[in-house]
């Protein structure tokens, strides 16, 4: 059986995150940035570097990277993965557009699958 463990929780509308940008939206014990690009598309990390976690939430977004606002390690918004010679992740979460709604998955993680 191939199940769809999926657990969409709608968290807002594109408007509400500002272009490069991102959204902080807790999850129980754990800060999930939101993230919007130029692109508008939408991507959810942890809200912590895997290098001092640092706030993802406020660093430079380029692309589909964020830079981290302490030491300027990029991470990839689609993965979290570190780029470049860093190493290290920050757990990822899918993240969907339905017309402008936002949902987040947060039955998993990128990282994990
Ligand atoms: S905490 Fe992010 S680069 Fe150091």
């Amino acid at each position: 059986m191939n199940a769809d463990i999926a657990n969409w929780t709608r968290i807002g509308v594109l408007d509400d995150i500002p272009r490069q940008g991102s959204r902080k939206v807790r999850a129980g014990a754990m800060t999930i940035a939101v993230f919007r690009n130029a692109d508008d598309r939408v991507f959810a990390l942890e809200d912590k570097c895997p290098h001092k976690n640092g706030p993802l939430s406020q660093g430079i977004v380029h692309g589909d990277c964020v830079t981290c606002p302490l030491h300027n390690w990029v991470i990839s918004l689609e993965t979290g993965m570190a780029q470049g010679a860093d190493e290290g992740e920050t757990p990822a979460f899918r993240v969907r557009l339905d017309g402008q709604d936002i949902y987040l998955d947060l039955s998993t993680n990128l990282a994990a699958v």
